[in-house]
């Protein structure tokens, strides 16, 4: 059970304020006590009973309401994190200025916890130099500030502007209750290359050998990265139904070699490639044109040859040391292992780092409804120069996080 915390959730006024309702219902039901501060522009879009029957709790606009409880300074000083979602440009501009005009902006004066900013709003306005201006203050004094999602906006265009998705926003905030303290903004000018989820090699048009990544962590990982300001590419292939993670380029393939060439494609550009994604070992020999019919008896029963996929994470290794990816600086691997008779977890996962080649290996222990298609994991990481840490049983994006925490230090020393 989620330890109970403290949240406000800030509501600008924008068109995306109805979105808002679904985040506040997912952080009241994970068990956490939330409190609704809208602007009085919000509440044009959205009514006040709407976010007290969701949160239980009163919703004040103003700051002449409950005087008496000096709510202006208390709210923001007892919260353990503030979510302002929709953050629409002209809120952006208030913080960085430090009004304090309404209660909500007068709370994020007064809060001493992580901020985090979900910001909706037009492509121009986004794309403004002032708010580009704020966007980047706002970064720099430690507050969140995601990156919109790109897609339909209100009216007929589309671009970046979106409000990220509620399950986006409720996942980031309970990273940053997790962590206990701000992501850091520092992966900005890192281009990254991410692989997630499962491949599937085709054994006929309807059949295909699969497996059970739900690429959930690769996801995480992609989202990380870009929260924290990397610019990602996310090699998806088959998910359990995840949202494209919102300011990441995702590009979705099949099988292991359509994992292959999009990696081939990327890599040359990118400082650090990330292979969470579960890559078949194995393909058919002959891939069928046809369905393969069951026929009259058994004694016509196919059998199906495989034949060796390449292992695209190795020969990353392999062309980084032939000089071919010069911009590349760290490339991270992923391994499930169970242990076996020859040895455990830790014995299979450190003979593979050194056969792989990576700078790092996260390492997870499989079997046992571990590891794969649930939303928690736990494990190691292994450095090629033998440090060892164990990672603490967590969301898929709080072990996202602190594999992040590992990168960002790796590239540090390895520019320094
Ligand atoms: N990997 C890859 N290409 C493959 C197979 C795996 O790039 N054809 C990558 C995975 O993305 C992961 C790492 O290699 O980052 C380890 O994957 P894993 O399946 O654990 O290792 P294998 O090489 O398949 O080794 P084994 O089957 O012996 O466990």
């Amino acid at each position: 059970m989620t330890e109970r915390k403290r949240i406000i959730v800030g509501v600008a006024g924008g068109i995306a304020a109805y979105k808002a309702a679904t985040v506040v219902r997912q952080l009241t039901e994970a068990g956490h006590s939330v409190r609704v501060v809208p602007t009085e522009s919000a509440l044009r879009f959205i009514g006040a009973a709407t976010f007290e029957a969701l949160s239980g709790n009163p919703v004040r606009a103003g700051v002449f309401e409950d005087v008496h409880e000096v709510p202006h300074v208390r709210i923001g000083q007892s919260a353990d994190l503030v979510v302002v979602a929709p953050a629409t440009a002209d809120l952006l501009a208030r913080a960085v200025a430090g009004r304090a005009d309404d209660l909500l902006t007068a709370t994020l004066l007064t809060a001493r916890c992580p901020v985090l900013f979900a910001p909706a709003m037009h492509t121009e306005m986004w794309l403004h130099p002032a708010t580009v201006d704020n966007v980047a203050t706002l970064r720099r004094r430690g507050s969140i500030v995601m990156e919109p999602a790109s897609g339909r906006l209100t009216g007929a265009d589309t671009g970046a502007g979106r409000l990220p998705e509620a399950e986006e926003i409720s996942t980031l905030a309970h990273l940053l209750l997790d962590r206990g303290d701000a992501l850091p903004y520092d992966l900005a000018g890192v281009k990254v290359l991410v692989t997630a989820g499962g491949t599937r090699e085709p054994i006929d048009p309807v059949r295909f050998i699969g497996n059970r990544s739900s690429g959930k962590q690769g996801f995480a990982m992609a989202r990380v990265m870009a929260q924290r300001g990397a610019e990602v590419t996310l090699i998806a292939g088959n998910t359990a139904g995840l949202i494209d993670p919102a300011g990441v380029d995702v590009v979705h393939v099949g099988s292991a070699a359509q994992l292959r060439d999009a990696v081939s494609k990327h890599a040359p550009d990118v400082n650090v490639l990330v292979m969470a994604a579960a890559v078949a070992d194995f393909r058919p020999a002959h891939l069928a044109t046809n369905k393969i019919k069951k026929g009259p008896d058994a004694a016509g029963d196919p059998t199906i040859e495989l034949v060796r996929n390449d292992d695209v994470l190795a020969g990353a290794v392999r062309a980084r040391t032939d000089g071919q990816l010069p911009n590349m600086k760290a490339i991270v691997g992923f391994a499930a292992e169970t242990g076996d008779a020859n040895g455990d977890v830790l014995f299979h996962a450190r003979a593979k780092l050194k056969r792989k080649g990576c700078d790092l290996l996260v390492v997870n222990a499989v079997g046992d409804n571990r590891a794969f298609e649930v939303d928690h994991n736990d494990g190691w990481l292994l450095s090629a120069d033998g440090t060892e840490a164990a990672m603490e049983h967590g969301s898929k994006t709080l072990i996202a996080s602190r594999i992040v925490d590992a990168i960002a230090a790796f590239l540090r020393t390895s520019d320094g």
